[in-house]
């Protein structure tokens, strides 16, 4: 199991904070952001780590992060140049998964829960999670029938069928990579996960778990001090760097 981080994109809803950074070096409470999803993967002993940035502050990650020998891993670094999108990644990517399966999260998504067991069983197609939230039409949003199996998955609907939003992070076999790559930009211009969420389920190899502690996107003013409280009261006992 190969592991990316998303961490490219353009902050712009936490301006004037990433004129001068990037949102996801950015303080939350007492480490920079990227921390927290880099020990979830850490965590479930994935040790090569592919880390997606923009070109602004690329300097920076190579400063903080480094080969990766200080937290027992070894990193490898690509650049977005434009945000086109979340399935970029694959394609970006590509040399880098090779032949395995890969595990993506998301630079901002800080999790509480340890997945570490969702990664190690992973076998097959795709595995996404979902968490009923206030706001799903923020987010990916699932479907459930039911028997709790998905059937729907929308892209920010502006009429969310159910509360359920998908996390930041995914687990996807080698077949991803060619999958992103016959995906059409949406009429956003992007390159969404949404379709290979699609995909997978057309398929019928989607699993969907629901979980129900706590996560944060930690992309606007809200949410990304929402991010440091959930660390100070919960998280910072339980990080590995
Ligand atoms: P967003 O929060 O949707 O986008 P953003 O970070 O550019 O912020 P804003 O909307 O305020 O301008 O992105 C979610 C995460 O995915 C975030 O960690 C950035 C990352 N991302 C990329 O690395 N590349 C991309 O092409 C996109 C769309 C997002």
């Amino acid at each position: 199991m190969k592991g990316i981080i998303l961490s490219g994109g353009s902050g712009t809803r936490l301006r004037p904070l990433t004129k001068m950074t990037s949102k996801q070096l950015l303080p939350v409470y007492n480490r920079p952001m990227i921390y927290y999803p880099l020990n979830t993967l850490l965590k479930a002993g994935i040790k090569d780590i592919l880390i997606i940035i923009a070109p602004d502050h690329a300097g920076n990650y190579l400063n903080l992060l480094g080969s990766g020998k200080e937290f027992g891993a070894r990193f490898t670094y690509e650049i977005q140049d434009e945000p086109k999108g979340l399935a970029e990644a694959f394609i970006i990517g590509e040399s880098f998964i090779d032949e395995d399966d890969v595990t993506m999260i998301l630079g901002d998504n800080i999790f509480a829960d340890d997945f570490t067991q969702e990664i190690k069983s992973f076998e097959k197609g795709g595995r996404i999670f979902a968490m009923e939230v206030p706001d799903p039409e923020r987010f990916g949003v699932v479907e459930f029938d039911g028997d709790m199996q998905a059937i729907s998955i929308e892209e920010k609907p502006d009429n969310p069928k159910s509360n359920y939003a998908i996390p930041g992070l995914y687990i996807f076999d080698n077949r991803v990579v060619d999958f992103a790559k016959n995906v059409v930009p949406s009429e956003r211009g992007e390159i969404e996960i949404t379709e290979l969420h699609q995909k997978y389920l057309d398929l019928g190899e989607l699993d969907v778990r629901t979980f129900e502690n706590e996560w944060v996107d930690a992309g606007t003013f809200e949410s990304l001090h929402e991010a440091s409280i959930l660390v100070k009261n919960k998280l910072d006992k339980n990080m590995i760097i």
